[in-house]
């Protein structure tokens, strides 16, 4: 498709962020990880000031909805809400409903995440996801919350990315608790669909007490694997790898019960029925090849497409993927599609503008093409904490000085800025050429 593109009346547009990057002042198992393995983060850096977003919060939104935003996805942090097993915090759920009070004053549409990668030391010392209470434990937080702040929110996210951190956190050893165990992988991965399952149900409590409805899901981490070209071995083994990380969750979701190869079909309380849309977060495909020595990785290992750009982080460059990746979601699954994080690593922000504006028609077309897409939230609004990367890859829409914690927003802001506020998508062959960012070489 040629020409401007326009999205839907009423199509959230904002950006999505997590406390652990970008509040500071946190105690839970990835700042004790920072402070007992300094060397464990590029550069030693450490989310223990963050962004200052804790204290920052308004003028953050303010400076958001000043670019006309329209959504705001945060997450509560369950180690500052219940900071002891069972005592919650009010102060602390006070400070998370005046973020959305602040949202909604704002004209922006917030999206609450109850668990975005990092859990209280109470939980991480009693075994963390592989501990028996951890389910029953999440879903008394997930109703506290919903107490706390559930009025206004319609919009829920249980779980951010539980592909991610059973693969990362249990199966490569790379985050806490440094797992190595394809089969600690698994257990994760059933504990987080039963901790999904277990607050999804107690969210949909509250709100049906109150009359309201909400929307609830996961933030699936959606990375088709496409087989290398001309590699046997690669097409053998891409499906198998790609089912464990892209659908094993959503099905398992769907189907109500626990699929292969972590379980047999059993099925799990609440879970069938509990995604009323997909919160899709999206930034690559891979392309990949056999790997026999990465049994972590399920025996794959990217193999970046030379022709394809790629980002700061080495990740390729291609809002035809996030396309093609829509229409399968919608097709498969027929729910609708939220796109709850989307953005890219650009330290001189060369790539950003382009980048927003070729997903943002990449996601006009999958809607053309039928799909149900209700939003866009880009990954991210201000340059925060990148987990084991620390300060190093920038996704912000705004700069943050890290010395002053200044705030400036980037070229990008403005182009991203222009299409929240008139909902039109530019064409990538505007009036100086085309957009396409350039292949560029990824530091080593
Ligand atoms: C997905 C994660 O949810 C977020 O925490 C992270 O910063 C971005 N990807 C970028 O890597």
């Amino acid at each position: 498709m040629s020409g401007p593109l326009r999205l839907p009346d009423g199509f959230l547009l904002g950006t999505a962020s997590a406390a652990h990057q970008v509040e500071g002042g946190l105690w839970n198992d990835w700042m004790r990880m920072e402070r007992r393995e300094p060397w464990r983060i590029r550069g030693r850096d450490s989310a223990a000031v963050a962004i200052d977003h804790l204290h920052r919060y308004r003028e953050d939104l303010e400076l958001l909805a000043s670019m006309g935003h329209t959504a705001q996805r945060f997450s509560v942090e369950w180690a500052r809400v219940e900071p002891e097993p069972g005592r919650f915090d009010r102060s602390a759920l006070r400070h998370y409903a005046g973020v959305v009070r602040t949202c909604r004053d704002l004209g922006m549409e917030p999206v609450v995440t109850l668990h975005h990668f990092t859990l209280p030391v109470w939980l991480a010392d009693r075994g963390g996801l592989l501990a028996p209470s951890a389910p029953r434990l999440f879903a008394r937080y997930a109703a506290r919350c919903a107490e706390a702040l559930g009025e206004e929110v319609r919009w829920w996210v249980t779980i951010n990315e539980p592909n991610v951190l059973a693969a990362l956190a249990y199966a490569g050893g790379r985050w806490p608790p440094h797992q190595r165990s394809t089969v600690a992988a698994l257990r994760a991965g059933v504990t987080l669909l039963r901790m999904h399952a277990a607050a999804a149900r107690a969210l949909r409590h509250v709100a049906a007490r109150r009359g309201r409805p909400i929307m609830v899901s996961i933030a699936h981490h959606e990375r088709p694997l496409r087989a290398r070209p001309g590699s046997a071995a690669a097409r053998l083994v891409a499906p198998a790898a790609g089912y464990a990380l892209n659908r094993w969750f959503l099905r398992s979701c769907a189907s109500g019960r626990v699929l292969p190869p972590a379980g047999l079909g059993r099925p799990v309380p609440g879970l069938a029925g509990s995604l009323d849309y997909i919160g899709v977060n999206f930034y690559c495909e891979d392309r990949v090849r056999l790997d026999l020595g990465s049994p972590s990785t399920l025996f794959v290992s990217p193999d970046p497409d030379p022709a394809l750009p790629r980002s700061a982080v080495g990740w390729s460059i291609d809002p035809a993927a996030l396309r093609r990746a829509l229409l399968n979601l919608w097709t498969e699954f027929h729910l609708p599609i939220l796109i709850t994080e989307n953005g890219v690593a650009d330290e001189a922000d060369e790539l950003r503008a382009a980048f927003v504006t070729g997903h943002l028609r990449a996601v006009a077309e999958a809607i053309a093409g039928g799909a149900d897409v209700r939003g866009y939230l880009h990954w991210t609004g201000f340059d925060n904490f990148e987990w084991l990367e620390g300060y190093s890859a920038r996704f912000g829409l705004v700069a943050v000085d890290r010395t002053t914690l200044e705030r400036r927003p980037k070229p990008s802001a403005a182009v991203f800025a222009e299409i929240c506020r008139t909902r039109v998508v530019p064409s990538p062959d505007g009036p100086d050429g085309p957009d396409r960012p350039a292949p560029r070489a990824v530091p080593a």
